[in-house]
């Protein structure tokens, strides 16, 4: 390991348009701050800088959908995320803004230094413009159906559903996100960084990386190898919300927010360290390494590396360790929706909790594919993993030598092979454990670290002091001092996952100062007639009511969801669907069977109901108009294959059609009599 290296870790700039939530976190700040924080333990040089990501599209859409300006919109997300990172201890050098004076400076300044090298090529194209609002639509501001996959919400940037990167032109079906009126294509000029040129360039940048993570490097060659390859992208917008284009003729443009949030990096390494900066984004020795999440990687593996081949002067990027996504009980996370657990929502609930967030997202980090947050998961990782297992741990080895020493850690006698034996063993985790976080294998990292826990319960549980001490005090003591030894390992190794809890567990072991990370290695981390602090409890059990709380929180989103497509669907007629579409779907006759009231929840109904195939369990939000008696015994049309969901801890297996008029007033949807349960509808 060469120690001179300049390490500088950045994770993505996130949007000043929403608060952060555990997506985000799982994707790329809390890797990055695992990683920054193991490596200043290995005493590396290493500098983590982050901002708000000011400018783009979704900065506007969410100031006009609150009739507010922009600025008021970044001042007001830009507070709520840097103190949400704080509060969970995400720690960066430097918390910027992509609105400071000096990223416009350093922005302008790299952006002209590829115009004056003739980096840059002036194109006249045609762009979708909205005519009601007398604005070009870029980007996120033009939305349709995505011509891959078919998703109607695509934006004109990307399809957030399949994840493909779109030009707004290719959107089926265009509309204003402004006004929602067609748009029309008018003629403007743009400058663009022809990545078709650059391709080669590129290809030896990618090929020259080292341990790419194989998402990662996959993602690249898909985009490097598509039918006709990399296209020239704009780097300018017609836009009036962003930096200003600093060269004449582009009056009334800015760029392209993804030409200027990556110097967001550079910009904030200037505001930490105005002399330098250069070191850590320069020269051989500068090692930089970006945390994201998997929609960023082209922008950070293509043209970002692109941008900085071009000007010349930087350092290429040595690592980015991009995770796939969180989804969030089966469902996709998602701002716009409120499909989420914000975490200054978290913060909230669970005062002093942040470490057991850190915790299971950590263990079920979506770092080789997409993985699933739910709080059942939560709760009993929480409870089990971490109280039982971690916690219970600690506060034997504290208890008993309280109880049994004065709080004394004792001279130890001779030490048997099973003590030596596990002594021998903290070195071998630790070693494991850096080696994982060397290679960004967060979870298998977090994992290793709980095996220490395990292997002292199952010491104490072996070794059984308490029995000990009365025929034997010195054993006894003995016991506890390998057991406190395995304590002080563990403030070690997790301090870059549980940096509350390592403080804590210091100041428990009266470690007045956070030990290198080489510190595992020695014989004896906590010496012998050393007197411990305080027994505290490391964590604290989550009841049932607190994750149903969540959860209920979470269904409100959804009810909240259905009644505004309820709301909206006397609107207008839905836009076509194809026949095989219409034939996907399996609808059925059914009789119901049973009916009853779901306990609180009012809106609710629960039926049995006989499809012909099986009979199972529908629920339906109609309480407020039919009673469980008047249903028994009613012919229904079942809509049969949609997937099961939950709905208030009853799993539902279906859906009941139910015609509702302008008015609100609901009617089921009932075959003639006499029709027999099973039969298809078509
Ligand atoms: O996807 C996002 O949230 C972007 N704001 C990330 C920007 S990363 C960087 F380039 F600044
Ligand atoms: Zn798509």
């Amino acid at each position: 390991m060469n120690t001179n290296k300049k390490i500088m870790v950045t994770a993505a700039l996130p949007y000043a348009n929403g608060p952060i939530h555990i997506g985000h976190l799982a994707g790329c700040y809390l890797p990055s701050d695992i990683y920054v924080r193991y490596m200043r333990m290995r005493g590396r040089d290493v500098k983590f800088v982050c901002g708000s990501d000011e400018h783009g599209v979704p900065i506007t859409i969410k100031a006009k959908k609150e009739g507010i300006t922009p600025q008021e919109v970044v001042d007001r997300y830009h507070a709520m995320m840097s103190d949400a990172f704080e509060e969970f201890g995400i720690s960066f050098d430097h918390y910027s803004r992509t609105s400071s004076d000096q990223h416009h400076k350093n922005a302008k300044e790299f952006f002209m230094n590829l115009f004056e090298k003739g980096a840059l090529e002036a194109k006249e194209t045609q762009q979708y413009f909205d005519p009601e609002a007398g604005q070009f639509l870029a980007d996120r501001y033009i939305t349709g159906t995505c011509p891959k996959c078919s998703y109607d919400e695509a934006y004109g940037d990307q399809c957030e559903k399949c994840g493909t990167s779109l030009s707004p032109t290719e959107l089926i079906t265009p509309k204003s996100a402004l006004s929602g009126a067609k748009p029309e294509l008018r003629s403007t000029t743009n400058w663009f960084l022809p990545l078709d040129k650059l391709s080669d360039d590129l290809r030896t940048f990618l090929k020259t990386r080292e341990n790419w993570k194989p998402n990662v490097i996959g993602q690249c060659m898909s985009w490097l190898n598509a039918g006709d390859g990399l296209q020239p992208r704009a780097m300018t917008r017609d836009l009036n919300w962003g930096v200003p284009v600093p060269i004449e003729g582009a009056e009334g443009k800015v760029m392209y927010v993804w030409f200027d949030a990556p110097i967001g990096y550079i910009s904030a390494t200037q505001e930490l360290l105005p002399n330098d900066w250069e070191k850590y984004w320069k020269g051989d020795d500068a090692e930089i390494v970006h945390f994201i999440g998997k929609d960023n990687i082209v922008f950070h593996c293509i043209i970002f590396p692109a941008m900085l081949q071009e000007h010349g002067d930087y350092a290429l990027p040595k690592q980015v360790p991009a995770n796939e996504f969180l989804n969030l009980e089966g469902r996709k996370l998602s701002t716009s929706k409120n499909w989420a657990v914000w975490l200054h929502e978290y913060l909230q609930d669970f005062p002093g909790q942040k470490d057991v967030l850190r915790y299971v997202l950590t263990a079920t980090m979506p770092e080789t594919k997409d993985n699933d947050f739910t709080w059942a998961d939560f709760q009993q990782r929480n409870n089990s993993e971490l109280v039982a297992g971690f916690g219970n741990f600690v506060n034997r080895v504290m208890v008993l030598t309280h109880k049994y020493y004065d709080g004394v850690v004792q001279e130890p006698g001779t030490l048997t092979d099973e003590d030596r034996e596990v002594l021998l063993n903290m070195a071998q985790y630790g070693r494991r454990i850096a080696k994982n976080l060397e290679d960004f294998k967060f979870r298998e990292a977090i994992s290793e670290a709980m095996s220490i826990a395990r292997l002292g319960n199952k010491y104490l549980q072996e070794q059984e002091p308490w029995k000990v001490y009365k025929q034997d005090p010195v054993r006894a003591g003995t016991v506890l001092y390998v057991a406190t030894q395995i304590t002080a390992v563990l403030s070690i190794v997790f301090e870059p996952f549980l940096p509350g809890t390592a403080a804590k567990l210091r100041s428990m072991l009266a470690m007045d100062t956070l030990p290198e990370w080489k510190a595992i290695k020695n014989e004896t981390i906590i010496d012998a007639g050393i007197k411990l602090g305080k027994a505290e409890l490391l964590f604290a059990k989550i009841e049932d009511s607190q994750v149903e709380a969540q959860r209920t929180k979470l269904e409100a989103t959804l009810v909240q969801k259905e009644e505004e497509m309820e709301e909206n669907s006397h609107a207008a007629q839905k836009k076509d669907i194809s026949f095989d579409q219409f034939m996907e779907m399996d609808l059925r006759v059914g009789t119901i069977l049973e009916a009853e009231r779901l306990p609180k929840a009012d809106r609710l109904l629960k039926f049995l109901v006989d499809t012909g195939l099986d009979k199972r369990t529908i629920v339906s939000g109609i309480a407020e108009h039919f009673t469980p008696e008047e249903m028994v015994g009613k012919e229904v049309t079942v809509l049969m294959n949609l997937p099961p969901r939950k709905i208030r801890g009853v799993e539902s297996q279906g859906m009941l059609l139910i015609a509702e008029d302008a008015d609100g007033k609901l009617s089921l949807m009932s075959p003639k009599s006499g029709t027999p349960s099973g039969s298809v509808i078509r």
